[in-house]
């Protein structure tokens, strides 16, 4: 089958204090429709800068990035940060449904679309909240519902969970899985947490050195729900780790 993102070649270099400096080198990355696709790296190595790429924010220097994605999908893809970035001046269904501004949607539909996807993320009660009411969490969870809201074919996903407490990252990587299995969505997530990428993965990709490359590309057929101290994570987790520091000691 195509696969949904077919990455060949692709270098992207940036020009800093008047010296270009590769950020990605020499990357082959196809992405299966449906894959719940994790990429790990260290701060630093360019995993943005790649998602910056598949979003239209970054021309690549070399290669090319082939999306199958369908012909009348209005955002083939769509972005989550670290942080919710809610519009403060909003209540939750309003920044649920800022995308589908774009779209050119009415209203009714708008608020409707929203109100489902509030309902998939669990937060059907919080509609009528602003932004400031809302924990952490809570935030990321809106911003998940903002993002599937367009219908995107790949849900990008960039640290999504790394500036929340363990308590409630956990309780968020449950949560993203159920609302993969339920979607059916393509998601590129990326994390510098092997514990994490290991429990959520299908396929882990891990980039390294300067310029990022990839170093190793392994799969995680465990099926879900998980435990997460189960062997087959604890020795993946150990396997990446290792590729990751033999990697960067290498450079
Ligand atoms: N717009 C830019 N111009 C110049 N350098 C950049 C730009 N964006 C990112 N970089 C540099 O590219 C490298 C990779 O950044 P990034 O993709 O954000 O890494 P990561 O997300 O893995 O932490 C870093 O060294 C960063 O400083
Ligand atoms: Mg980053």
């Amino acid at each position: 089958m195509t696969p949904i993102i077919d990455i060949k070649g692709l270098s992207l270099a940036y020009e800093r204090d008047g010296r270009r400096t590769e950020i990605l080198s020499a990357l082959d990355l196809a992405v299966p429709r449906g894959q719940f696709l994790v990429i790990v790296g260290e701060s630093g190595v360019g995993k943005s800068t790649l998602l910056r790429v598949l979003i239209d924010l970054a021309k690549p220097s070399t290669g090319t990035v082939t999306l199958d994605t369908a012909p009348e999908t209005r955002s083939p893809m769509a972005l989550v940060f670290q942080d919710a970035r809610m519009l403060p001046w909003r209540r939750v269904i309003d920044n649920v449904g800022f995308g589908l501004e774009r779209h050119g949607l009415p209203k009714a539909e708008r608020r409707a679309r929203a109100e489902k996807m509030l309902k998939l993320v669990g937060l059907a009660d919080l509609a009528g909240r602003w932004p400031h009411q809302l924990s952490g969490g809570q935030r990321q969870r809106v911003a998940i519902a903002r993002a599937l809201a367009v219908d995107p074919e790949v849900l990008l996903m960039d640290e999504p969970f790394s500036a929340l407490d363990s308590f409630t990252r956990e309780g968020l990587q449950d949560e993203i899985q159920r609302i993969k299995a339920q979607t059916g969505k393509t998601v590129l997530f990326v994390t510098h947490d092997i514990d994490e990428a290991v429990y959520l993965a299908d396929r882990v990709v891990v980039l390294a050195g300067s310029p990022g490359r990839i170093a190793a590309d392994v799969s995680i057929t465990l099926p879900r729900p998980r435990r997460r101290r189960d062997t087959e994570l604890v020795e993946a987790a150990r396997h990446l780790r290792g590729e990751l520091s033999r990697r960067s000691s290498d450079l």
